[in-house]
């Protein structure tokens, strides 16, 4: 792949650089804000050659000077390297401790709050601002805490067995016949009646609709997404070299709610002919949209007659908050009709550092993916599969308690929010992680440059979407403590004044 990033390209990422430094603020200054905040929240990604000084100053219209001084300070913070020979490329800061014996330890299980520049949960080690003083906090990222005792005791259950199965050669492309079941076993008790002999256990979900691609994706195919949507599935059609088509996410004439626009799902297969279709279609991400029972039929029934295979996300569908999600997607197909592929994990439900998922498909699909696997990582871990089987079997359990407390913090951030920020749009999900909000105004990325110089790490709206869309929202997570939000709207209240677009009604830090 090339990771040459070309000149045309960052200054489109650029986009009201100037503006987003706030007032006052030096060019090089803005300049080097805004590359940081497109590599804290992913646009730019680490491994990147950027163009040349002389090549962006063109792009961006400004002299050279401006460029060279927008690098160095980028070059000293760590954000960018210099290669001797070939450029100068995007890259990770080096970690400084927080103290004697590194950062200190999370309270109540809660990983999202570090005391050093990075994100516990960033990928790839993201950069986040330091700023003297301040803890960071990171609501970039929708990610559940881990229930300490239950992972725990599973993982020593885990080490006890291991033994059993050191005999085996451990590999096992399709993963652990017990966790398998128990997979299964779950699949069928939601609606979705599976066999073991459906299942593919897989390093996370993400690795799951990964295999997928590779499997069913060939460059340039068509691969229908929901805009917006989880990032992962825009950066998988880039991988695959395959052509995203985007089809909006429509707010409910009834209720207000965001939802899926039946008629325009069936257009674009229709009219474009992709390969895949890529649906979460329980708590959307980020819109937190959950998709009616007869929408779930007419969405299958219209892949049947366009030949689109669906590969249906699950990962969020347990985390229901108000009321129960009706039975997984793929329960519509029927045999022989369009292959769906469910997808599911523990990410979401238990701990992402596990990297436990999975997918459900058609035998003989399966045995595609599993062939394609083959030349990968081969198979999972079998110590982390071992730990799994115990917590899948006692999820409903675990998922209830991590239930309550989310509502609570929903409901708790959504009242900060409104206290604090009462011209944003705030919605009231009834599942997932995060609120989906309307600024407004298309600033979403200065808030979260502006953001950043608070001490808060934020993904702004258009990583959700192709195309730079979704300018005017902002996905803000509820999983912190009551606390740490309340911290965290404070700053963003701080942070949106800055910009001079609105009245908050908070401009102190609390
Ligand atoms: C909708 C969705 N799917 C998949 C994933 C990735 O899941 P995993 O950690 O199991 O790879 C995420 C993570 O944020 C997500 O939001």
């Amino acid at each position: 792949m090339d990771d040459h990033l070309g000149a045309g390209s960052l200054a489109r990422l650029l986009a009201g650089w100037r503006e987003s430094g706030g007032p006052g603020a030096s060019a090089q200054a803005a300049l080097a804000g805004r590359i940081t905040s497109l590599l804290a929240d992913g646009r730019l990604a680490v491994g990147t050659r950027v163009p040349s000084e002389r090549e962006l100053a063109g792009a961006l219209g400004v002299g050279r000077g401006t460029v060279a001084a927008a690098y160095e300070e980028l070059r000293e913070a760590g954000h960018l390297v210099r290669r001797r020979g070939s450029g100068t490329w995007t890259a990770v800061p080096s970690a400084r401790p927080s103290g004697p014996g590194g950062p200190p330890a999370p309270l109540d299980g809660t990983l999202h709050v570090g005391a050093t520049g990075f994100a516990p949960f960033a990928p790839m080690g993201t950069p986040t601002a330091q700023v003297p003083g301040r803890e960071v906090i990171d609501l970039a990222h929708a990610a559940p805490w881990a229930p300490m005792e239950a992972v725990t005791e599973a993982g020593a259950r885990a080490l006890a067995e291991l033994p059993t199965h050191l005999a085996s050669t451990g590999y096992d492309v399709l993963g652990l016949p017990a966790l398998r079941e128990a997979v299964a076993a779950r699949l069928t008790a939601q609606g979705l009646r599976t066999s073991a002999d459906e299942v593919m256990i897989t390093a996370g979900a993400q690795h799951a609709h990964s295999l997928v691609a590779r499997t069913l994706v060939r460059p340039g195919d068509r691969v229908l997404i929901e805009q917006p949507t989880y990032p992962g599935a825009i950066e998988l059609c880039r991988h695959a070299s395959a052509r995203a088509v985007p089809v909006a996410m429509v707010d409910d004439a009834a209720t207000g709610r965001p939802g899926w626009d039946l008629d325009a799902l069936a257009a674009a297969m229709r009219a474009s002919s992709p390969t895949l279709g890529y649906l979460v279609v329980d708590h959307q991400n980020p819109t937190g949209a959950v998709m009616p029972p007869e929408t779930r039929a007419a969405v299958v029934a219209a892949a049947g007659r366009h030949g689109v295979t669906l590969v249906v996300d699950d990962c969020l569908r347990d985390m229901w908050l108000d009321t129960p999600v009706p039975p997984p997607l793929g329960a519509w197909a029927g045999a022989g009709g369009t292959p769906v592929i469910t997808t599911g994990g523990l990410s979401k439900t238990v701990w992402g550092g596990l990297r436990i998922g999975w997918l459900r498909a058609p035998r003989t699909l399966l045995r595609r993916i599993a062939a394609a696997r083959s030349s990968d990582d081969i198979s999972t871990p079998v110590l982390e599969q071992l730990v799994a089987v115990g917590l899948v079997e006692r999820l409903d359990e675990l998922v209830d308690q991590s239930r309550r407390v989310l509502a609570h913090r929903r409901d708790h951030l959504r009242a900060a929010l409104a206290e604090a920020l009462p011209e944003w749009r705030v919605p009231n999900p009834s599942g997932g992680f995060s609120l989906w909000v309307d600024l407004g105004v298309p600033r979403s990325s200065a808030l979260v440059e502006a953001a950043g110089r608070f001490g808060v790490h934020l993904a702004a709206g258009p990583r959700f979407a192709t195309g730079g869309a979704f300018e005017q929202y902002l996905r803000l997570p509820y999983t912190l403590t009551p606390d740490a939000l309340d911290d965290a709207v404070a700053r963003l209240a701080e942070a949106w004044d800055s910009l001079g677009v609105g009245t908050s009604t908070l401009t102190t830090v609390v």
